[in-house]
């Protein structure tokens, strides 16, 4: 977990001073915690006042494992969390320099946002998208500001991760793209800039494993404990690919394969039909407490 770097937050912080969040779920939290954490002014956008309450006492407590790890001050993390604010309306991004979406994988969710922050947010402010696979070139041309639309593409859980892979769109301009990439560095992030294609480069290369190892365990091969344990003890993985795929969430997992089985037309990613089986029947793993794993 580094410290976001003062310098890059220097020159950043004199274009970009309040970001907003649109979704408060896993990613989103974890997106704005940190923000906050860099000395940004983060504002929370949630359809709902309980999940809004939920987005922010989860950023309290990781916050506190943060401090633990770290040895902060113990007024720390208070004085993190008062840079975070929350409300139900995209109003809050007329404000912003900064907008990032962090909502459901659905391409017409992202559409209809994208819509209303092009008409709130002020003509300069980024809007960016933590999509992990929906085409950026795509979101962007459902704006008058293409160039001005990226893909910050955070991983879970986004406090812990290093990376943020950064996707320009056809349109996304050098200028956006610069700023996004210092913008990552100070928040303490590693930005990766990769081009605008179905799955990018993290889920391109990550959900094929996962959608094997669904395979794996629908044929039979081996147990879900069993196939895990291959993968980290015979990989050095952090984690197997059945439980990694709990905590991504498998209905994530399905619309990302969708994508880029739909985007690439090739059959070697599609998805594994235990995978439609669980998410039909409402095993979306950790959020909803039963995926391959009980929870
Ligand atoms: N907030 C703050 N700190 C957290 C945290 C959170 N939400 N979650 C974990 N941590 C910290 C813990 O406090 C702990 O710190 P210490 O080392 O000081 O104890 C550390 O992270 C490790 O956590 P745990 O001890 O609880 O558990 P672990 O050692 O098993 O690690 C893990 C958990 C970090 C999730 C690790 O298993 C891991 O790296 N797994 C792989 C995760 C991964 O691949 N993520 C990418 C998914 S793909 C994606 O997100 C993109 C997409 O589009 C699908």
């Amino acid at each position: 977990m580094a410290a976001p770097t003062s310098e890059a937050a220097v020159t950043v912080s004199a274009h970009i001073k309040k970001v907003a969040v649109v979704g408060g779920g896993t990613m989103g939290n974890g997106i704005a915690q940190v923000f906050a954490t860099g000395g940004f002014d983060v504002h929370i956008v949630e359809s709902r006042q309980e999940f809004l309450e939920r987005a922010v006492s989860t950023i309290g407590k990781s916050l506190e494992r943060v401090a633990k790890k770290l040895n902060w001050a113990p007024e720390r993390s208070s004085e993190i969390l008062k840079h975070v604010q929350g409300g139900l309306s995209l109003d809050a991004a007329r404000t912003a320099d900064l907008v990032v979406e962090a909502v459901t994988e659905d391409f017409a969710t992202k559409k209809l946002i994208f819509e209303q922050l092009d008409a709130a947010a002020p003509a300069g402010a980024i809007l960016a998208s933590n999509t992990s696979s929906i085409s950026i070139t795509e979101i962007a041309a459902c704006t008058k500001r293409a160039d001005r639309v990226i893909g910050m593409h955070f991983m879970n859980p986004v406090p812990v991760m290093q990376l943020v892979e950064v996707i320009r769109g056809l349109a996304t301009s050098d200028g956006t793209t610069a700023r996004v990439l210092d913008l990552s560095k100070a928040i303490g992030k590693t930005p990766v800039e990769v081009r605008d294609y179905p799955g990018f480069v993290a889920n391109r290369v990550l959900m094929p494993m996962i959608n094997e190892a669904i395979y794996c365990l629908m044929e039979g091969v081996g147990s879900a404990d069993a196939i895990d344990t291959v993968m980290k003890l015979g990989m050095n993985h952090p984690m197997g690919p059945l439980a990694l795929a709990d905590l991504i969430g498998l209905d994530t997992c399905l619309a990302i394969l969708e994508v880029m089985h739909d985007g690439l037309g090739d059959p070697k990613y599609r998805p594994c039909p235990l995978l439609r089986t669980y998410v039909a029947a409402g095993w979306l793993g950790r959020k909803s407490k039963r995926g391959f794993y009980a929870y």
